[in-house]
């Protein structure tokens, strides 16, 4: 019988963990204990506490994934890629049916409230769904060389591919990177974040029950320089695909560029939301409130810049400000609307962007302190913030902040706008408000960015090309661009006449 979310919940609040949540590293289709027998600790940022511990993994964990990924590559390489699809397709099923685990899991290692973690485990059951069929679609072309000649190319997986998983979305990121490199035929390996390690545990257990040879897909746990250096610098490994910050992806790439193993980068932003006086002031501000305070901020895409038309600008902010202080502190598991952030490291660097910001003298308008959740006392919140009138060049309009800090830009014009969107060092999304058409597609055909949402931020799924430009990165997940980043092409040459 599979349990509710609530007898999951009430566990927890009763016991102070959950019964039989994984623990080890998930290898050739297997529990397996941390060579080093060392353990570390997973906290619930709703409380700030301990709850259960979990392998710290080293290089002699990643040598053992090498292997078993390794010896699985062939099986899995070679299989009828429709075959591949059915037992991506039993794992989105899996996901599904065994959702309210997963997403009190996701809730609980991460801080997010619930209704967003559910969100997240039904975006990871729509990746393997989608990578599902992508994997009967993939195809070669045929080259027009004359009547003597045959031409063709084939696309073969890359090979083995590793897997850094940040802990803002810990399963959906671990979905929508492992999806499209399995229906490419790759093996993976995959290091979860070290504050949020458990459900990338689950779902290779889950692919492993769905009929995916062991092996083909390995969770690794551990630090970053202890557990995922070994893997990203592995002569074995041929591509990277990682997400995080901008100096880790810097250190991934060039520990990478050793082996000539391609990345992928997924890195950070600053997006703009660009709102124009004719927009929808309603739609606007849950648009803005929703960009920048779910998952209190921590999401690489957040809309983290209100760029508005100076003629809205004190309207805008005041129905902001107004809903803003409606939000229900809370924590996850409690479905809470904003919960806390993922960890005290984070907490402080969070409060250390706001203090120096409160230094220069910017306007404060709501939030701008740490918090706690009311019931208890306890947690690692941040209160919604708004920073009003913020310069161009002021550091909290430039650097990634990566926490529920909203900073708010005035324009006079479309061009300002324009370089106010433009004038970071990042460029990863972007989002508009207008009911003007055509300044809409101007504005998207000029905004330096990977993506770019009108009138609904974070619209799309898994179907949208995804990745960023400038220091956000390069490469594009999501959309059948993600299945080519697993993909080499081989072309063929025959003379035939
Ligand atoms: P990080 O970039 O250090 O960590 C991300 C992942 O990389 C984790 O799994 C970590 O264990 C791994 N890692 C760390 N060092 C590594 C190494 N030498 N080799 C291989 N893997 C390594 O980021 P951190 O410290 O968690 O957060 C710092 C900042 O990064 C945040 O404040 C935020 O601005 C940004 N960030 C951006 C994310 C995004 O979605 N683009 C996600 C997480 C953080
Ligand atoms: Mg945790």
């Amino acid at each position: 019988m599979t349990r509710t979310a609530d007898s999951y919940i009430e566990e927890y609040f009763s016991s102070g963990t959950i019964a039989d949540l994984p623990r080890d590293h998930f290898i050739g289709g297997a529990w397996v204990a941390p060579a080093s027998g060392q353990m570390m600790e997973t906290f619930d940022p709703g409380k700030g506490r301990a709850y259960h511990s979990f392998a710290a993994g080293n290089a002699e964990d990643i040598e053992r994934a090498i292997k078993a990924a390794s010896s699985a590559e062939k099986e899995w390489g070679r299989m009828k890629p429709s075959a591949r699809g059915a037992i991506l397709a039993k794992a989105a099923e899996l996901i599904r049916k065994e959702s309210a685990y997963l997403a009190v899991v996701e809730s609980l290692d991460s801080g997010k409230p619930l209704g967003e973690a559910e969100g997240d485990v039904g975006g990871a059951a729509r990746a393997f769904e989608y990578y599902a069929a992508a994997a009967n679609a993939l195809q070669g072309e045929s080259f027009p060389l004359g009547h003597d000649y045959l031409g063709y190319s084939q696309p073969e997986p890359v090979g083995i591919t590793a897997h850094i998983i940040p802990w803002n979305f810990p399963l959906s990121t671990a979905a929508r990177g492992i999806a499209p490199a399995l229906a490419a035929g790759c093996t993976v390996i995959a290091k979860p974040a070290e504050t949020t390690p458990l459900t990338a545990l689950l779902l290779a257990d889950i692919l492993f029950r769905a009929g995916l040879p062991a092996g083909v897909c390995n969770v690794v746990t551990g630090t970053g320089p202890e557990a995922g250096a070994p893997l990203v610098k592995h002569r074995a490994v041929r591509h990277v695909t990682f997400t995080g910050s901008v100096p880790t992806g810097i250190n991934v790439m060039r520990e990478a560029a050793e082996n000539v193993t391609r990345v992928l980068l997924e890195l950070g932003g600053k997006s703009p939301v660009i709102v124009l006086a004719d927009a929808d002031l309603d739609a606007a501000s849950d648009g803005v409130i929703g960009a920048i305070y779910e998952n209190a901020g921590q999401i690489c895409s957040a809309g983290s810049r209100l760029v508005v038309d100076r003629r809205i600008h004190g309207e805008l902010v005041e129905r902001i400000v107004a809903k803003v202080e409606t939000l229900e502190l809370g924590h996850g598991l409690k479905r809470s609307q904003f919960g806390p952030v993922n960890s005290q490291l984070q907490l402080d660097r969070i409060a250390g962007h706001v203090d120096r910001a409160r230094e220069r003298g910017l306007s404060i308008v709501t939030g701008g302190n740490k918090a706690t959740d009311p019931a208890t006392g306890e947690g690692w919140f941040f209160a919604p913030t708004i920073i009003d009138n913020v310069p161009a060049d002021d550091p909290a309009a430039q650097e990634e902040i990566f926490g529920p800090v909203l900073v708010v830009q005035p324009f006079d014009d479309e061009a300002e706008a324009l370089d106010i969107a433009n004038g970071t060092a990042f460029g990863l999304v972007a989002g508009i408000y207008t009911s003007d058409f055509s300044a809409a597609h101007r504005l998207a055909r000029d905004i330096d960015a990977g993506q770019v949402f009108i009138n609904e931020y974070f619209a799309g799924g898994i179907e949208v090309p995804f990745g960023g430009n400038k220091h956000s990165g390069f490469g594009r997940e999501k959309g059948l661009e993600a299945v080519k980043a697993y993909c080499r092409i081989k072309s063929v040459a025959a003379r035939i006449g």
